[in-house]
């Protein structure tokens, strides 16, 4: 063991009490021999229960069926969300101004993040009450297991099937070991060919199929020559995911107009795309530390924080890129119309 690492250490151990996953760069989680004695499974059933007890103190955000959905499935899906007025009103608002974005490519894939912050919001009335919601904001709150700001973004996926390599995304995984809600509100049609969201339904439960298969990865998670995988997005094939029991997957080649709620601890993919597409959503995404003893209390409730997590993390990439002398993962592409094709 190196000085720097006995120097570390105790701040690898505080990790195990947060949401930190990866098998790589701490080497506690990633212990081969801790793993073998189920570290890693212990965390997960821990991090499952106090996010069913959270849960439960959270039930009046949703109604009866979005908690009987998510109990079964995994995801709440609600179609026909916003009226014909609204939907109209919203479309408008996104298809006719330009907006601040940030371009992420993924192979032959880019994701176009679009911060909300407040300032952005407030000539845009359709966008607001959408984003500020009651049905955005608590569906993603229950998933989630926490009463908490989310970061939210106007996110459009743009896909070029023949160009670069393959979407690391289309490989099924699990984003971590944690339950954490990822919401997508659809403006649009997702038609089959377009490569829609795909999910296993019941996989964010840790049955003892998924058990037995996460206890296999954990003990080489750190070895492995994946990244994604060695960090704590373990990747697998829908066949795997069979063989845990689990049902077949869904796919969500939605109308225009629907949400999808999705725990995304549960196993999901995004679907190849065999043409040249573009996808434009409301995205909104929740963690925070697994092992909370509240739901609430959250620091981006506070006024001058509130709705500006995704805007100050594109601050943040740019400023640890820019000091680390390279390109952000999420590079600022303008202030464009946001199904203008990518430059990067
Ligand atoms: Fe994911």
């Amino acid at each position: 063991m190196r000085a720097i690492d006995i120097l570390k250490s105790p701040i690898w151990a505080a990790e195990l009490a947060t949401g930190a996953k990866s098998f790589i760069d701490n080497p506690i989680i990633g212990s081969r021999r801790l793993n073998e004695r189920g570290l890693h499974v212990a965390r997960m059933r821990l991090a499952e229960r106090m996010s069913d007890w959270r849960r439960r103190r959270l039930a009046d955000l949703v109604d009866d069926d979005d908690r009987a959905q998510y109990e079964q499935k995994g995801f709440i899906q609600r179609s026909n969300v916003l009226s014909p007025e609204q939907l109209a009103g919203l479309r408008r608002e996104v298809e006719e101004n330009t907006f601040h974005s940030y371009d992420m490519r993924q192979g032959n894939a880019v994701t176009r993040f679009v911060p909300l912050p407040p300032q952005e919001l407030k000539d845009k009335p359709h966008l607001a009450a959408f984003v500020n919601g009651r049905l955005f904001q608590n569906s993603l709150r229950y998933v989630a297991s926490s009463n908490a700001d989310p970061i939210v973004y106007l996110h459009v996926v743009l896909t070029q099937p023949n160009k670069g390599r393959v979407d690391p995304q289309t490989s099924f995984h699990s984003d971590t070991f944690q339950p954490t809600a990822k919401a997508w509100f659809f403006l649009y049609d997702v038609a089959m060919e377009d490569g829609p969201f795909t999910y296993v339904p019941g996989s964010h439960r840790l049955t003892p199929g998924r058990a037995a298969w996460e206890q296999k990865q954990s003990v080489d998670a750190a070895d492995t020559k994946n990244r994604l995988h060695g960090r704590g997005s373990f990747r697998l094939t829908a066949d795997e995911a069979k063989a845990m029991g689990f049902a077949d997957t869904v796919a969500f080649n939605v109308p225009g107009n629907s949400l999808v709620v999705a725990d995304t601890h549960g196993f999901h993919a995004r679907g190849k795309s065999e043409r040249p597409s573009v996808r434009v959503g409301i995205y909104g995404s929740l963690r925070r530390n697994p092992f909370l003893p509240f739901t609430g209390l959250d620091p981006f409730d506070f006024p001058g924080l509130k709705g500006r997590q995704a805007y100050l993390h594109m601050k943040q990439l740019e400023f640890f890129a820019r000091r680390k002398g390279k390109n952000s993962s999420h590079r600022y592409a303008g202030k464009i119309s946001i199904t203008q094709p990518s430059e990067f």
